[in-house]
């Protein structure tokens, strides 16, 4: 009999109705059709910050949202609760959580940051904690986590500490050694660390932090409560949150792990997921637990929640599922890494045994990026000139003698390159692209450019040169 509406776990969406493809992989063409959606001329090398969503995926999603539509009561009734409790038992399985009441739904990971920097702050605003005791975090950690922690945790009379992430990176003791420094001037004047945020993968610049070890180092301090931030994680990284030992740890699935924009679980270790915590936006169910609390916070759209069914399926479409995926992820962007590193002869921002899908590649010192604005001028002008969407670190060097160094001088800028491995988007191309973009179009352009350094540049994106003949001609004026 022909259910009209799915049981617990069980999905009904179009895709799941063909024939499965177990014997047989997915094709470069049945790729092309999944990400068909995707701009055609835009080198994407970006897939960090928003992830991609194939269209099966989006399929299932129009599926689930019309059988909303159609009869509103009996899908809450009957249909919402389930279908989110099957996408955790999924993603419980996959991140090796004990039990599905550890994994919640929220919508990305800024949600969860302030469901546990409230808690945080309630604890100093009811006493339990005394002003002046601290969390600790990266000092690159993401921007909006840092601005919760003002929000939340500043606010209400706590301190913060930031460990300084070495960078370039070379190993992953630089990282333990300049933790534990920073551990000890927290523990300074008898303040207590409540909490310790570490990222599993850095936003900007990225680099894998050696989490298991910072852990267990939490641990060994007496640091009360540890919060992985790990929004890059799922599909580039394996996730073992036993293994790794946090208290919380998030990550978003709509970057790496194909769901649509935006869902992130948020894994709650169950000694701790008994107690305080709360989804910022309170709603009926509020005081039964934070996976259901967030599973209802007021009418809305939850289908971004239920197609991880799909998205398993889709993944296990590749040899090898989302490990194979990440396999893949991983050797070619160190491959294309490299090979732009060694072209521009730079380096890149840490071995490769520390990136996961992104690595930071360094830019020719002569494009003498020299500030955050430089940075976010050249992105633009990537993207509005040459279709290259990539991130731009600036490289702020505290110590200019302490800089890498290429045959011009120091490397100022480094680009994050993360994107899907060449099946998904003609890699090389991507590549010979960002290239083209810094170079310019022709080999001309490309020498005129590099000797005219990046203050011609931005000349010229300043006054808004309209084409590339346009900037050479400026280029031409002032060399
Ligand atoms: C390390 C890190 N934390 C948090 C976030 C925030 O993710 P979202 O915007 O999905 O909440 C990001 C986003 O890129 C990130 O890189």
């Amino acid at each position: 009999m022909q259910h009209e509406y799915p049981r617990n776990g069980e999905s009904t969406h179009p895709s799941s109705k063909k024939p499965k493809l177990s014997s047989k992989f997915i094709t470069e063409s049945d790729i092309r059709d999944e990400f068909s959606h995707h701009q055609q001329r835009v080198a994407r090398i970006n897939n960090g910050s928003y992830g991609s969503c194939p269209n099966s995926v989006l399929t299932a999603q129009r599926h689930w949202q019309l059988q909303f539509l159609r009869q509103p009561d009996a899908f809450y009734f009957n249909v919402l609760r389930d279908g989110i409790t099957a996408s955790r038992e999924i993603i419980k399985d996959l991140i090796n959580a004990d039990h599905v009441d550890e994994v919640s739904l929220v919508d990305n990971a800024t949600t969860a940051a302030a469901i546990v920097l409230q808690r945080i702050g309630r604890s100093f605003a009811e006493g339990k904690f005394q002003k002046n005791d601290t969390v600790l975090m990266l000092h690159c950690a993401f921007q909006a986590v840092k601005k919760s922690i003002q929000a939340y945790v500043t606010r209400a009379g706590g301190s913060v500490i930031e460990v300084r992430l070495p960078f370039p990176v070379n190993s992953e003791e630089e990282i333990i050694s300049e933790f534990k420094k920073s551990i000890e001037e927290g523990k300074s004047n008898g303040r207590k660390i409540r909490l310790a945020i570490i990222d599993h993968i850095t936003s900007m610049p990225s680099v894998v932090i050696p989490v298991k070890e910072l852990v267990r180092i939490c641990r060994a301090e007496g640091i009360e409560q540890v919060f992985v931030d790990a929004a890059h994680a799922i599909g580039s990284v394996k996730v073992d949150v036993k293994e790794v030992g946090a208290d919380f740890y998030v990550s978003n699935l709509h970057k790496w792990f194909f769901c649509p924009p935006s869902i992130a679980f948020l894994y709650c270790k169950k000694s701790t997921s008994s107690s305080d915590l709360h989804h910022p936006v309170v709603s009926h169910e509020y005081g039964n637990g934070l996976p259901i609390e967030s599973a209802w916070i007021g009418t809305r759209d939850y289908s971004s929640q239920l197609v991880v069914p799909a998205v398993l399926e889709f993944v296990n479409r590749f040899e090898g599922g989302i490990d194979g995926i990440m396999k893949k992820n991983h050797d070619e962007v160190v491959k294309m890494g490299k090979m732009l590193a060694e072209s521009w002869g730079t380096n890149l921002g840490s071995p490769p045994e520390m990136s996961a899908a992104m690595i930071m590649v360094g830019l020719p010192s002569r494009l003498c990026l020299d500030s955050e604005e430089d940075a976010v001028m050249l992105r633009s002008h990537l993207r509005d000139r040459y279709e290259v969407e990539v991130p731009i670190f600036h490289q702020v060097s505290v110590d200019r003698e302490e800089g890498v160094r290429d045959k011009d001088g120091f490397i100022t800028g480094y680009l994050r390159m993360g994107k899907l491995a060449k099946c998904f988007i003609r890699n090389e191309k991507a590549v010979i692209k960002v290239g083209a973009g810094f170079h310019g179009i022709t080999s001309v352009f490309c020498r005129l450019l590099m000797r005219a350094a990046f203050t011609v540049f931005k000349e010229s994106y300043k006054r808004g040169a309209k084409s590339s003949a346009e900037e050479l001609e400026l280029l031409t004026n002032v060399i």
